[in-house]
């Protein structure tokens, strides 16, 4: 899904969930109301991104010979702007499912590792979007998204914002989550 408003600015957002109209979602909405930038979604469980399987072809040639969705990514990423992260935590973590999208993302630790390339992508800011029932922490699945962000060139942080009570209250009517969510999509529109 692509929205244009400013389109000096584009941000990559990476769904986990696999509610259409779940938690991580009606955030996700608020996030885009309030987002001046041109804007691209990746629904991890409705995208044809295959897992990585480590044939390791990138290890000797340039990028990922599964040709499927992930080539949207790959062809973002390095001009993007923002990257915004966000899943329901399950057992702790991100979902598996994005997990396998990002495992696609090991073309560029290839082409550094073993093939010696400087990847060179614009510095982004990144940000991490959680919710969860309210089971155990966020923390496991906030360091692994940070690690992940990381890894896409973000240089600046915005605090993960923890929904973390969805079996009682859905995420849009937690009140300090949308403020933080609001907040969060000011500072991705600023330059
Ligand atoms: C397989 C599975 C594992 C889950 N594990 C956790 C967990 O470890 N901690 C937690 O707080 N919630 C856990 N949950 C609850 C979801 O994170 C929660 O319902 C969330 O609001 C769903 O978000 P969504 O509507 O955006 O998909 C789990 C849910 C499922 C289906």
């Amino acid at each position: 899904m692509m929205k244009g408003r400013n389109n000096a600015m584009k941000t990559l957002i990476l769904n986990g969930s696999p509610r259409r109209n779940g938690d991580t979602v009606s955030l996700l909405n608020i996030l885009k109301d309030g987002l001046d930038s041109e804007v691209t979604q990746i629904d991890a469980y409705y995208a044809d991104i295959a897992p990585c399987n480590d044939c390791r072809a990138c290890r000797i040639h340039d990028g990922c010979v599964v040709d499927d969705d992930m080539s949207q990514i790959y062809r973002l990423l390095p001009d993007a702007d923002n990257i915004v992260i966000a899943s329901p935590i399950y057992y702790s973590e991100i979902t598996g499912r994005l997990l396998e999208v990002f495992s696609r993302l090991q073309v560029y630790y290839s082409a550094r590792f073993f093939r010696g390339e400087k990847i060179v992508f614009k510095p982004k800011k990144g940000a991490v979007i959680l919710v969860g029932g309210g089971d155990g922490s966020g923390e496991r699945a906030d360091e692994t998204s940070r690690c992940i962000l990381m890894h896409m060139g973000c240089k600046s942080y915005f605090p993960t914002v923890l929904s973390h009570n969805t079996n009682n209250i859905p995420a849009a009517e937690d009140k300090a989550a949308v403020e933080a969510v609001k907040s969060l999509a000011q500072w991705l529109s600023e330059s």
